[in-house]
């Protein structure tokens, strides 16, 4: 994840778009089936409506500009889950193709033409969208490609092993490599996405070393206080490496909390353990920071209500949104909760798609009954993640190696030495100009987010 340059644009075409908000609105009646898949094929096919992958010159598994490779793999996620919730096969073929076709060189959602900005986060979330592929028994690749379960598996070993003992006794950097702004910075969704791959492969495969991984990652994230340890147990952005992770970035990203709720609802679901479900029921009970207090509608606290949602960002509600239909399908005690929140909130984000010349793009906010004039692929993921998940009950659980999940892996998936496999790459020459080049163009996009905040 990453500053971005194209913020500026896009707010200036918000203010032209709002000029043609169309009055009229998605209305979502939780107790008709039929007008939730209504509704979700709608915001579905305006979500693909972003997907240009398979137009002649462009790259298969890519939306368009502005959107970074990251969140490309977050939405073929929430297709997938679309797929599942709502038993429409539709895109079906568009999302196998997608997803590998990114597999990268060494089948590890590193491909080489995105090494100069990927960050391990950026490799988790495709990491997490073959994770629920395999859990959900999303149609198996052919047997001459990479299985889902193996590619989610050479997503967490490369993650692990670029864990870093060196510095702050333990933790990911965010970034692989060594010359990208903010290598000196180890962020909770690279470390929370770690924690939540290990929980859900612990829980696919019955093997024991992944729950010993997910303790060591949730053990160092404690140690050095992204997730607080007082009243509320919430989960802050990260910390910087250079001073033995001593300064707190304290942002609070719904995404965050989720990936540590639903991470410790599968090891609760696993193990059995009061530890795990304790956590669970203190990190949903932190989660009410992402809802309106009165009206109990969710939203980016964050950024929201100051405007300042970046690209990026606006995808945030899409994650966690299926991060707590997850928790509520696993821990039975957290569903009441978050069913309500659920329920509230998908009818406010139908109220909400009512935009754009087809009537039904989505926007950000979801508190105003109406469309607040944002539009873009975050927004569409988010709203049809939070309807979807209103399902959560209504579907099985993800299933296990053991209860029905076909998918074939490979403990050793992604540990040959290549590489973006080892800790930090060398850099050469010709990598290093093309590194400062990138460092360039995102400092200058720092500060002209930086202007636009201030003007
Ligand atoms: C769903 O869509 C179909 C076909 O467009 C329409 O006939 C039906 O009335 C819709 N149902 C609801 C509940 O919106
Ligand atoms: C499945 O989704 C597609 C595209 O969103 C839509 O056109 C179609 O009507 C949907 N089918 C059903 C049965 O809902
Ligand atoms: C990047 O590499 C993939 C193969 O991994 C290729 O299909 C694609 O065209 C390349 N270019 C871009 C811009 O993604
Ligand atoms: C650095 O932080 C780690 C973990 O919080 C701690 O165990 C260690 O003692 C600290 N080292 C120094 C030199 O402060
Ligand atoms: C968090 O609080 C509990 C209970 O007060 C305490 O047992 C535990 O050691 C604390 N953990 C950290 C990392 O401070
Ligand atoms: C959430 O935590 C607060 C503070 O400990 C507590 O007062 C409240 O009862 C909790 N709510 C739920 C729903 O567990
Ligand atoms: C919560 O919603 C109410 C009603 O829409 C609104 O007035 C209030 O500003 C919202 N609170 C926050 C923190 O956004
Ligand atoms: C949420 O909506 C579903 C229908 O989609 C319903 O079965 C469930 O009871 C509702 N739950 C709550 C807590 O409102
Ligand atoms: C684990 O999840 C499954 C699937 O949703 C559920 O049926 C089961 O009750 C859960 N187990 C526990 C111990 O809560
Ligand atoms: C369990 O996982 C570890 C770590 O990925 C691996 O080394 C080991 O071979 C696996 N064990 C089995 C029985 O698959």
């Amino acid at each position: 994840m990453k500053f971005n340059k194209g913020s500026l644009i896009t707010s200036s075409l918000l203010v032209v778009s709002t000029l043609f908000a169309q009055v009229c609105s998605l209305d979502l009646d939780l107790n008709d089936p039929k007008s939730l898949v209504n509704a979700t094929s709608l915001v579905a096919y305006g979500l693909m409506d972003y997907y240009t992958g398979d137009q002649y010159g462009k790259t298969v598994g890519m939306f368009s500009d502005p959107y970074y490779w990251w969140e490309a793999g977050g939405a073929w996620g929430s297709m997938i889950d679309y797929w599942w919730f709502m038993q429409n096969d539709t895109y079906n073929d568009k999302i196998m193709a997608a997803m590998l076709h990114q597999v990268g060189e060494h089948n590890n959602y590193i491909p080489l033409n995105q090494s100069t900005t990927e960050g391990n986060d950026d490799q988790a979330f495709w990491g997490i969208a073959a994770m629920t592929a395999a859990e959900r028994n999303f149609p198996n690749p052919p047997e001459d490609q990479p299985q889902w379960l193996y590619l989610a598996q050479a997503v967490f070993n490369t993650m692990a092993l670029r864990w870093d003992a060196d510095s702050c006794g333990g933790g990911l950097r965010w970034q692989i490599f060594t010359w990208n702004t903010g290598y000196d910075y180890k962020n909770t969704v690279s470390n929370g996405a770690l924690f939540h791959m290990a929980a859900r492969l612990a829980r696919f495969t019955g093997n024991s070393s992944y729950v010993d991984w997910a303790e060591r990652v949730w053990d160092w994230m404690e140690s050095v206080s992204v997730i607080s340890n007082g009243t509320y147990m919430f989960v802050y952005d990260g910390v910087t490496a250079t001073d033995n992770c001593s300064t707190v970035t304290t942002y609070q990203w719904s995404y965050n909390q989720g990936l540590l709720l639903a991470g410790s609802a599968f090891l609760y679901n696993h193990t059995k353990s009061d530890v795990w479900h304790e956590r669970a029921k203190k990190l949903l009970n932190a989660s009410q920071v992402f809802f309106n207090s009165s009206t109990g509608i969710m939203y980016e606290a964050a950024c929201q209500p100051s405007l300042t949602c970046n690209t990026d960002q606006r995808s945030f509600k899409a994650y966690f949104s299926r991060f707590l239909g997850l928790t509520a399908s696993l821990v039975p005690e957290t569903s009441d909760q978050i069913m309500k929140w659920l329920n509230t909130s998908a009818k406010a984000a139908a109220k909400a798609c009512s935009g754009g010349t087809d009537g039904h793009t989505c926007g950000l906010n979801w508190f105003t009954g109406s469309w607040d004039g944002m539009y873009g692929l975050g927004e569409q993921m988010a709203a049809l993640e939070c309807m979807i998940n209103t399902r959560a009950l209504e579907r099985p659980g993800p299933y296990t190696a053991q209860n029905g999940g076909t998918s074939k892996g490979d403990p050793a998936a992604g540990t040959e030495a290549y590489p973006t496999n080892l800790a930090a790459l060398h850099i050469t020459k010709g990598s290093r100009a093309g590194a400062g080049i990138i460092t360039a163009i995102i400092g200058i996009s720092i500060i002209a987010c930086a202007l636009w905040l201030v003007f």
